[in-house]
């Protein structure tokens, strides 16, 4: 099953660490939205989209890429958060739903937020996605298979 991984990991690099657990499992390789073109995603079987959550929503940059695909994709895909509080999957999951993607399942995870409020008590979650978080991750990578 041929498998692309694309995330936006602009804060602490806690979505990079999940994708990258995820990437090793499936064999996938991981990019950012602008390494990609959205005709090369039909050449795969799987596609992974997974950000941080930005003011309630997945970062400005993979909404784009996910928008600036064309309808009609054949594949299936799967969406994963990293997140200070409980992230909102649906939005992106229909938006690739409509797209034409078979959204099989959604992953998110607690992470390290330094989100201005937060910074001032030293942040939330430090030291997260964490070992479990880790292995959950690639629990997860490995019931997509
Ligand atoms: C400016 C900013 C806004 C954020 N907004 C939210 C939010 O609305 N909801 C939430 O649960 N987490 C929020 N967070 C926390 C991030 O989603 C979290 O730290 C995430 O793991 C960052 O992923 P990254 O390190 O891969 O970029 C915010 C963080 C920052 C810096």
């Amino acid at each position: 099953m041929k498998t692309l991984i694309v995330c936006v990991s602009v804060s602490h690099g806690n979505t990079r660490r999940v994708a990258e657990a995820m990437g090793e499992v499936l064999g996938a390789r991981v990019v950012e939205p602008e390494e990609v073109s959205p005709a090369d995603l039909a050449e795969y079987d799987l596609v992974g989209f997974g950000s941080g959550i930005f003011s309630m929503a997945f970062h400005p940059r993979l909404r784009e890429f996910a928008r600036s695909l064309p309808e009609g994709q054949q594949g299936r895909a799967f969406v994963f958060a990293t997140s200070g509080f409980p992230a909102v999957m649906g939005p992106m999951t229909r938006l690739l739903g409509r797209k034409g993607f078979e959204v099989m399942d959604t992953f998110s995870v607690r992470a390290f937020d330094t989100f201005a409020p937060l910074k001032l008590v030293g942040g939330i979650h430090k030291g997260r996605p964490d070992a479990t978080d880790m292995a959950a991750a690639r629990a997860f990578a490995a019931g997509l298979g």
